[in-house]
């Protein structure tokens, strides 16, 4: 199973980049994983053209089996570079499996991550795993998940999203 980790927020201390590492983790001896830090990726909007990093990016999406996808919240939605993944680099993922973790800054924006589950089902089929890593500020120390229970939460959340990720690709 090739699973992609879309780490997608482009800020020095990203918090969901945290989330992302600790999944990978966590899966790292059950996938074989792709981790993408987007922050090592040159983007450009949609009519600005792809740059020779969103191609290559679209290339390992469409190689990769599913997907954990790495979100931070803005103005209650997806973050921006992120939007312009989804709106020029995700092909090859019709039907495909995704699971979502993010990073807010408080939690009344916890329904946010709605907009990141319809694009993916409304535009490509996507089955999304229906439980979401969501984070605030209050879970970290510095760079460290300091919330026991976020902790857990991610374990469970690798072992369902293996399990499920498997018997959907047999
Ligand atoms: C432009 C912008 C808009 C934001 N809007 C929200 C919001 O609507 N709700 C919220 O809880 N946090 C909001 N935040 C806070 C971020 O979600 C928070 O800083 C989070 O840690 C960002 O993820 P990251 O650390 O991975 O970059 C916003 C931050 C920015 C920069």
């Amino acid at each position: 199973m090739k699973t992609l980790i879309l780490s997608s927020s482009l800020s020095a201390h990203s918090r969901s980049y945290l989330l992302c590492r600790a999944v990978a983790d966590a899966l790292k001896d059950r996938a074989e994983i792709d981790f993408v830090d987007l922050r090592e990726y040159e983007l450009a909007p949609y009519h600005r053209g792809k740059t020779e990093d969103m191609r290559r990016l679209s290339r390992q999406v469409a190689a990769a089996d599913n997907y954990v996808l790495g979100m931070a919240v803005y103005d209650y939605s997806v973050n921006d570079s992120l939007k312009i993944v989804l709106d020029n680099c995700f092909s090859g993922v019709e039907g495909k499996f995704f699971g979502i973790v993010c990073a807010a800054g408080g939690l009344r924006s916890y329904l946010s991550t709605m907009h990141l589950t319809q694009i993916c089902m409304n535009e490509w089929r996507m089955i999304q795993l229906p439980r979401v890593i969501y984070a605030t500020g209050a879970d970290f120390d510095g760079d460290t998940i300091c919330n026991e229970d976020l902790l857990q939460r991610i374990h469970t959340f690798a072992g369902e999203f293996h399990s499920i990720g498997k018997k959907l690709l047999s």
